[in-house]
């Protein structure tokens, strides 16, 4: 694989040689990019000694826009790693600003990113630099964090740079997921469905499918081959195996149904309405009376389908289930794990302003045999990585147990 190896002008840009070279025993290509403040710590030509590429340290030099070398270098990179990530750059990523050659690949680039920030203790608890990691964690930014220890400047505390040996092996883990969900094929329902009323109106909800998007993506950077049945959203879909673009529950009920019996897990974060129009009118509905009435009918319950053919089987796909409450969160997710014979429920209190609906953040319960798991706010990637992580571990008891 071909990596970005970013370094910045942090003590910790002497490791960053041996991380090439760790990187490069694994058998991935090194093309290192270093700001012109990491070339006083290191010099560029350690680096091409290492990599035996060409060392990028400036966007304008000659050559470098003969084909404009940051969006060539950007489609082709597997990951952009940057070991070590001063606060500076760690702020430039997180606004957007592109003033030198990494910054520019960053925002040029779809590849996933890798941080080993390094910095005093105090800069990296400042709330700024705080803000500035929360930022790029709700993007998917992955990190290595700081090591504790003797600092450069002398203190002792968190803010070393990891070792060369961590920061490799977790950028093999982005590259080369070894965990379970490998070459698991994984369904995922994301967002609304729109219960048509008439040729011009319909019944939807306010999910925005962010939080079903960021467990598609993460299942994907796991290894799992990722089918996507998405409601209508209009934010970026992330790179997974297939997407299935579907608009009411009758159609997302016939998507999950007819492709769940070829997979190891599905994972129903989908907000599909509990009811649609008993008859869709062929032509808009006039506005006569004061007052309209709309029969609904219940829609398919997609989850409980589900569930009970697993039972009648005795045995199907890791079934995962979402619940979004207003009150006694865990009891109603509880009982909706019963009911359903679903393995996780995540149960979400929408009634707030910074969790559930069309938020990058959420604060889940996770229902599982074992009992609740109350997770504090996150973003919804860093959920997706919670509920992932266990389905990692049903998914090992279940191989065990076969
Ligand atoms: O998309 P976002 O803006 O990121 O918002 C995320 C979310 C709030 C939508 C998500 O976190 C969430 O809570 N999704 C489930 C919403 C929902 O429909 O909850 P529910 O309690 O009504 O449904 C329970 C479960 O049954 C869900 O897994 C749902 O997908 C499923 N269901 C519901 C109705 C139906 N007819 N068939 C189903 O399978």
């Amino acid at each position: 694989m071909l990596i970005a190896l970013g370094v910045t002008g942090g003590i910790g840009a002497y490791k960053a040689v041996e991380v090439a070279r760790g990187l490069q025993k694994r058998g991935h290509d090194v093309v290192a990019v270093m700001t012109h403040s990491a070339t006083r710590f290191v010099g560029a030509v350690t680096f091409e000694a290492i990599t035996r590429r060409h060392v990028i340290t400036d966007q304008f030099e000659m050559g470098m826009n003969a084909d404009i070398e940051h969006i060539a270098l950007a489609s082709t990179i597997d990951l952009l790693l940057i070991a070590p990530a001063t606060a500076n750059i760690i702020a430039k990523l997180a606004h957007g600003i592109a003033d030198d050659f990494l910054s520019t690949l960053y925002t040029a680039t779809r590849a996933p990113l890798l941080l080993a920030p390094a910095m005093n203790t105090q800069m990296l608890e400042h709330e700024a630099v705080r803000a500035n990691l929360n930022t790029l964690a709700a993007r998917g930014a992955r990190f290595v964090d700081p090591g504790e220890g003797y600092l450069a400047c002398g203190w002792i505390g968190k803010g070393r740079l990891a070792e060369p040996d961590e920061i490799v092996a977790a950028a093999e883990a982005i590259l080369r997921p070894e965990g379970p969900l490998r070459g698991q094929r994984v369904l995922v329902t994301a967002g609304p469905t729109y219960e048509d009323v008439d040729p011009v109106r319909f019944i939807g909800n306010r999910s925005s499918g962010r939080m079903g998007y960021a467990i598609a993506a993460e299942a994907a950077r796991r290894g799992a081959e990722v089918t996507l049945v998405t409601g209508p959203t209009t934010i970026e879909a992330p790179a997974v195996r297939q997407i299935v673009k579907v608009r009411s529950a009758a159609q997302m009920h016939e998507a999950v149904m007819s492709r769940a019996g070829d997979m190891q897990v599905v994972v129903m974060a989908a907000a599909v309405a509990d009811y649609s129009p008993a008859a869709r009118a062929e032509q808009k509905v006039a506005k006569d009376g004061d007052t309209l009435t709309l029969l609904l009918r219940k829609t398919p319950d997609i989850l409980g389908e589900l569930g009970q053919r697993r039972v009648a089987k005795g045995g199907g796909p890791l079934l995962v289930g979402f619940a979004a409450e207003t009150e006694d969160v865990v009891a109603h997710a509880m009982a909706k794990r019963e009911r359903k014979h679903a393995d996780l429920i995540v149960a979400n209190d929408v009634s707030r302003s910074d969790a559930g609906f069309d938020v990058d953040s959420n604060a889940v319960t996770i229902v599982g045999a074992e009992g609740a798991d109350a997770l504090p706010l996150q973003s919804k990637s860093r959920v997706a990585s919670e509920i992932l992580t266990r389905v990692e571990r049903l998914l090992t008891a279940r191989a065990v147990k076969v």
